[in-house]
C-alpha cells in the first residue's frame, strides 16, 4: 500500500502507471476547470456577475480638477463630522468620487431609478471601492479613471468601504452614497 507518509517502494516512481482513481480525479478537475472557464463570460452576460466598466488613463491632478468642478457645481449642503459636501448631480449625469488616504470624497446623493456615469480614481495608493450592502467591488488605482454605470434601485444610505489594505487608516476609510426617492 502506497501512502504519502511513506517513501515510494521504487526509486523510479515517476515511471509507474498512474493509479486509476487519480486519473479519474484529474479528469474531473480538468472538465470542471473548463466548465468554470466558460461560465465566467457566460455569467458576465446572463447573470450580471461582473461589472462592465471602462478604464482611462488620467493623473491625480486631472482627476481632482474634474471632481472639484463636480463638487463646485452640484453641492447642495455639507454634513458629517468633517463637514463634507453632499453633491447631487442631475439625473443621468456624471458622478465623481475621489479615493485617498483615508477617505472617499465627496458624499454623493443620487435619485432612485436614475442612471449615472460613476467616475472613480485614487489620489495616492491603491484603494478598493466596496459598496455596501450591494456588494459591488472595484479596485481603485492612481492614474486610472474607472467608469461604470450605476442605477440605484432602492433608496437609503450606502457605505463605501475601502477593501484594499492601504496603511494605518485603512479601516477608517469609509465613504457615503445617499439614494433618495
Ligand atoms: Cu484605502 Cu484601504
Amino acid at each position: 500500500m502506497n501512502s504519502t507518509l511513506t517513501p515510494p517502494k521504487s526509486k523510479l516512481w515517476w515511471n509507474e502507471p498512474v493509479e486509476k482513481s487519480e486519473l479519474i480525479w484529474i479528469s474531473i478537475v480538468f472538465v470542471w476547470g473548463l466548465v468554470m472557464s466558460f461560465m465566467m463570460p457566460y455569467w458576465h452576460v446572463t447573470g450580471n456577475q461582473n461589472l462592465s466598466n471602462e478604464t482611462y488613463k488620467t493623473t491625480p491632478e486631472r482627476f481632482m480638477s474634474k471632481a472639484q468642478s463636480f463638487v463646485d457645481e452640484y453641492t447642495v449642503r455639507n454634513e458629517g463630522p468633517r463637514n463634507y459636501p453632499v453633491v447631487k448631480p442631475p439625473p443621468g449625469g456624471d458622478v465623481y468620487m475621489v479615493a485617498r488616504l483615508w477617505d472617499f470624497w465627496p458624499i454623493v446623493e443620487l435619485e432612485k431609478d436614475q442612471t449615472y456615469r460613476f467616475h472613480l480614481s485614487s489620489m495616492d495608493w491603491q484603494h478598493g471601492f466596496s459598496l455596501q450592502p450591494a456588494n459591488i467591488n472595484i479596485q481603485v488605482l492612481p492614474k486610472y479613471e474607472h467608469v461604470f454605470t450605476l442605477t440605484p434601485n432602492s433608496a437609503g444610505e450606502y457605505s463605501v468601504i475601502c477593501n484594499e489594505y492601504c496603511g494605518i487608516g485603512h479601516h477608517m476609510m469609509i465613504g457615503k452614497i445617499l439614494v433618495v426617492e
